[in-house]
């Protein structure tokens, strides 16, 4: 959100209200207010932002009729195709790195140079674009797609990943069942009530947006 750790620090320690609301969540601390508390928070809330009880889990508890025929298909498509070999575990995904692109180079646009995933942390020269398996729960709420955001239609996303990953072309039914099947993976998303927020005070600092 374009705020240095320091920024973040001084705008919670302007408002009394934040003060004791951390205080509360880190009882045993004398100097509750950290950027490590803070994020602490975050990640503690991220956490429950579950999404249980797709079509999909259903169908894993025993419930046959939790998915249709096209959804079936779609799931022996993405079994047989082998996408679940990278996307696999309870999130479908999430579980290791590859190399976007294995069996074709993804066009220039996919692959902003600015962003070469893995490589900017290991600085390995094999960790060139490589990048998280996306996990894939949820995934037909969340276009656009993939680290560069550039693709915003679920069946193109399909239909990509078989061409770069599995080298395999798919047909226009192939793509739609698949499509289905990962509609099954929607899960019911949390209700969440928001928060009146601690209100700014004068010496709260305001959002910077020239660094
Ligand atoms: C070799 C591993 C591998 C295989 C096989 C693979 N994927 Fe992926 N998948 C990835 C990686 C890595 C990403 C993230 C790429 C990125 O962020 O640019 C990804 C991203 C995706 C996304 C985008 C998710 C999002 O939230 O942006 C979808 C959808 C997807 N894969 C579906 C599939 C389907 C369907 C198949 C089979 C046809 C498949 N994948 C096969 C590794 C793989």
């Amino acid at each position: 959100m374009n705020a240095t750790p320091d920024h973040v620090l001084d705008t919670l320690n302007s408002m009394a209200s934040y003060l004791a609301l951390f205080k509360n969540a880190f009882p045993n601390e004398a100097r509750p207010v950290t950027f490590e508390n803070f994020a602490k928070a975050i990640e503690a809330y991220e956490a429950t932002l579950i999404a249980p009880a797709a079509p999909f889990d259903q169908y894993l508890e025993g419930n046959t009729h939790a998915l249709n025929d096209q959804q079936k298909s779609g799931l022996a498509l993405f079994i047989e195709k082998g996408c679940f070999a990278c996307h696999n575990g309870i999130n479908i995904g999430g579980q290791a790195y590859f190399l976007f692109g294995v069996m074709k180079k993804p066009d220039a646009s996919l692959l902003p140079a600015a962003d070469k995933g893995r490589f900017a942390v290991t600085k390995a020269v094999g960790d060139d674009y490589v990048f998280r398996a996306a996990p894939l729960r949820n995934v037909a709420l969340r276009a656009p797609y993939f680290h560069s955001g550039q693709v915003w239609s679920l069946k193109q996303a399909v239909a990509l990943m078989s061409e770069i990953q599995l080298g395999a072309k798919l047909s226009d039914e192939e793509e739609n069942d698949i499509v289905a099947f990962l509609n099954s993976l929607t899960g019911r998303v949390p209700k969440i009530e928001y928060p009146i927020l601690p209100t700014r005070t004068n010496t709260t600092p305001k959002p910077s947006i020239d660094r």
